[in-house]
């Protein structure tokens, strides 16, 4: 295989550029030519493509975002767009695709497989980490700490006014940044899509930590298990205590990488070139603690990545 392309898809995370950077200068140095098509399966369709060299890549790690760009293709959830996506792939005679996105691009990217056998390897990029097969997707960590950063500085105003703040995180089907964020911010409450909750009883608890004294307190939920406004509505009617919400929204998918996903995101990169050049396909890269793995798309789409449930009781135990 002597000529590949890489696109991004799908939500864009912070982290994406050093993957598209690992991919091309990895490609490179194995003799191999690249393009990027910019706006993921929009873009193949539309034939964007852009030729990359080393230098193309140069000073884009720190950036959050994608330089190529991102889209959710619906055109390429049709059949006829599909072909269309091959037929501009073949024009430009690219022999196999690295696929940087979540769940609904490495779908596209096992479809592109599984149609028509085209080579294919997939990147975990979602600020979501709900990709079975890794430890980490590229971006989970950046959005992470900002949102953290965020949670902080609510404190201080939550302690000043002794009052009950309420952030809604992304998650849309899972609580994977809402339990690490909750935890890491000593959040006294924490709500996730995955796991029943009794806002009764969260109430109670917030009651009486403040009998022994706690005079503020932070209720981190996932946009996916339910609305931050109604949570805050709910506390202050039951337990009297004044409560305001947030909801962080789009801006935990930017900002400049975290060392963690800028690593992260060299390593997948450069693994997915070196496996698609030496002919593996079908499958997605990852991590499994420190160590790089691979598993088929096939597996890494049926399985469901779960969040840690002693996690969410650790949240539980230090909120006294
Ligand atoms: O999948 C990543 C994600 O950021 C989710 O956490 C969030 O629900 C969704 O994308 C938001 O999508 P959009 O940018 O289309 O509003």
């Amino acid at each position: 295989m002597r000529r590949i392309a890489v696109i991004t898809s799908g939500g864009d995370a912070p982290g994406m550029n050093a993957a598209i950077r690992g991919v091309v200068r990895a490609a490179i140095a194995r003799g191999a030519e690249i393009l990027g098509f910019l706006h993921g399966y929009r873009g193949i369709i539309a034939n964007e493509a852009i030729p990359l060299d080393s230098k193309a890549v140069g000073g884009i790690i720190t950036f959050g975002g994608t330089v190529l760009r991102t889209a959710r293709s619906k055109e390429f959830q049709t059949a006829e767009g599909r072909m269309q996506a091959l037929e501009v792939l073949k024009e430009n005679d690219i022999e196999g695709l690295v696929v940087i996105g979540g769940d609904g691009s490495l779908t596209g990217a096992r479809t592109l497989f599984e149609e028509f056998g085209f080579p294919v390897v997939g990147i975990p990029g979602s600020i979501d980490n709900d990709i079975a097969g890794t430890d980490y997707s590229v971006g989970f960590d950046t959005a992470v700490n900002t949102a953290l950063s965020a949670i902080d500085r609510v404190r201080d105003t939550a302690y000043s006014h002794e009052r009950v703040f309420v952030i809604e995180v992304m998650g849309r089907r899972n609580g994977f940044i809402a339990l690490e964020v909750g935890l890491a911010g000593g959040a006294e409450a924490v709500i996730i899509p995955e796991v029943p909750y009794s806002l009764l009883e969260i109430c109670d608890n917030l009651r009486k930590m403040r009998q022994k004294g706690k005079r503020s307190s932070i209720i981190v939920v996932a946009e996916g298990a339910a609305r931050a406004a109604d949570i805050k509505d709910f506390v202050q009617k039951t337990t009297g205590f004044e409560a305001r919400y947030l909801v962080l929204g789009h801006m935990q998918r930017g900002g400049s990488p975290t060392a963690f996903d800028r690593v992260l995101g060299i390593r997948l990169g450069s693994h997915a070139a070196h496996r698609l050049l030496s002919g593996f396909t079908g499958e997605m890269v990852g991590v499994d603690g420190t160590k790089l793995v691979t598993h088929p798309l096939s597996y890494v789409l049926s399985t469901e990545r779960t969040v840690d449930p002693e996690k969410l009781h650790l949240v539980t135990a230090m909120a006294v």
